[in-house]
């Protein structure tokens, strides 16, 4: 796959405008949950509108090799045959979920109540994250975790024979841990509870609950208490997975920051533990109007029409927005530079956790282009240039991390000179098709063959 392959180096030239309507890809997280979850049921599930992106076809991969029979009938759509919860098989071989976080975690979460053992492994980003974040909740079940030093990858996971259900306060807001923690209570008796101080996204609770189990979400002074009943037996489903509000970000803030731009990004999925971002974005003073707002499965949709937006204004991002938009920081702080004034954004520790150091990576790529960042631990502020400000000129290093290669591609369409990414392979994890969308509104890439 291309973020083992050879780099893929593409440069971004500015343009007039951007104009158009954008489909944006289905949503990852629901993604890789609708065929873990699937693989759990028994019986067939269906899934249309799937994203079809590299993080995404390594679970769809992991789940045969745990024994579920997973079908791509084309054109988005997928079935998956599941082996009932405590079903799954040993794998024969490593398990390489490519460059995936969720993908790796939430598995390890799955499987870690079977007695069976799998090894896992994946790319050069993957196998620097840390895994301590699951294999601290899952050994509490009982399982055991042998991985390289600070529980890094390649890992070994001997799921428990005799599971017992947890309590377990998540020590960061992590949406990914939360969710291994309750795919491992599946298939433990009696209730395993999770308790989160700080919402993160709860594509598992509503996806559980929509295949059958008896889940329970309390909010309480000490935050939120997910309360699941063990060993339900999951039915099948049908899920149409929704446009992905991070994927849409790209769409819509290379328009607000290209002078000229008009563009429409329908159908995407605002669950408020989603949708940071476009509040940011509002109280930026963006161009920015919900069209058609409307219910869809239970998740609140809206067709995004993003206009070029003069007016732009750093702002102090709260921390506690954190958690609704840590995947699109990058992207916000390429809004920043196009801004005027100062964006503040705190409590943002996780970022230094991700496919690379995204503090770290957006701090120098946004240098390398002309633009003044400062930092700390848990924080950033990028200073703006103002709209039409932003010198460019510079190469950036993606750093196997598919939102920093798109975050700047998007700098390039606005800024005086075109911006270098040194690799764009890795936006093949989650937005396959980012090169010919982007360019139907009008933007230049030009990668390395033309
Ligand atoms: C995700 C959770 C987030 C996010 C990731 C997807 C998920 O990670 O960054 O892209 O689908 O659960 P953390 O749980 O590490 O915050």
């Amino acid at each position: 796959m291309s973020s083992h392959g050879p780099a893929i180096p593409m440069t971004s030239h500015p343009v007039r405008g951007l104009t158009g309507t954008a489909h944006v890809p289905g949503d990852k997280s629901i993604s890789h949950r609708a065929l873990i979850l699937g693989a759990l049921a028994v019986g067939e599930t269906r899934i249309t509108d799937l994203l079809e992106g590299e993080d995404v076809l390594r679970t769809a991969q992991a789940m045969r090799a745990f024994g579920a029979e997973v079908t791509d009938h084309g054109g988005g759509s997928w079935s998956v045959h599941g082996v009932g919860v405590g079903g799954f098989a040993e794998p024969e071989d490593v398990v390489d979920c490519g460059n995936s976080g969720t993908g790796v975690r939430l598995i390890i979460g799955a499987m870690a109540t079977s007695p069976i053992t799998a090894t896992f492994t994946g790319d050069a980003s993957l196998r620097s994250r840390p895994m301590g974040r699951v294999t601290d909740p899952i050994a509490l079940f009982g399982a055991r975790a042998v991985g390289r030093a600070g529980g890094r990858l390649p890992l070994t996971v001997t799921g428990a024979a005799d599971p017992l259900p947890v309590r377990y306060r998540v020590p960061m807001p992590s949406a990914q841990v939360k969710s291994a923690v309750l795919l491992a209570g599946l298939n433990a008796p009696g209730d395993t509870v999770v308790i989160e101080a700080e919402a993160t996204r709860d594509h598992t609770e509503r996806m559980l609950a929509g295949f059958g189990a008896t889940v329970s979400v309390e909010t309480t002074p000490e935050g939120r208490v997910i309360t699941l009943t063990g060993q339900p037996e999951l039915k099948p489903q049908t899920i149409a997975v929704p446009r992905d509000p991070s994927s849409a970000a790209f769409p819509v803030c290379a328009a607000l920051i290209t002078e000229g731009s008009d563009v429409l990004v329908p159908n995407i999925g605002l669950n408020p533990t989603r949708a940071g971002l476009y509040e940011t974005l509002i109280e930026m003073g963006a161009d920015l109007v919900y069209e058609n707002p409307r219910e869809v499965g239970g998740e609140p949709v809206a067709d995004l029409r993003a206009r070029f937006s003069p007016a732009l204004k750093g702002i102090d991002v709260p921390p506690e927005r954190a958690a609704s938009m840590i995947d699109e920081y990058p992207i916000l702080s390429v809004v920043a530079a196009c801004a005027e004034g100062t964006t503040r954004m705190t409590g943002v520790k996780e970022l230094r956790v991700k496919e690379s150091d995204r503090i770290d990576a957006m701090a120098r790529g946004l240098e390398a282009n002309g633009v003044t960042v400062e930092e700390g631990e848990d924080w950033w502020a990028v200073h703006g240039r103002g709209p039409g400000g932003t010198p460019g000129g510079g190469t950036v290093a993606a750093r196997l991390d598919h939102r920093i290669a798109m975050s700047f591609l998007c700098l390039g369409m606005a800024a005086r000179k075109p911006v270098k990414v040194d690799d764009a392979g890795p936006i093949a994890t989650s937005f396959p098709v980012f090169e010919p969308l982007m360019t139907a509104l009008g933007a230049r890439l030009q990668g390395p063959d033309r």
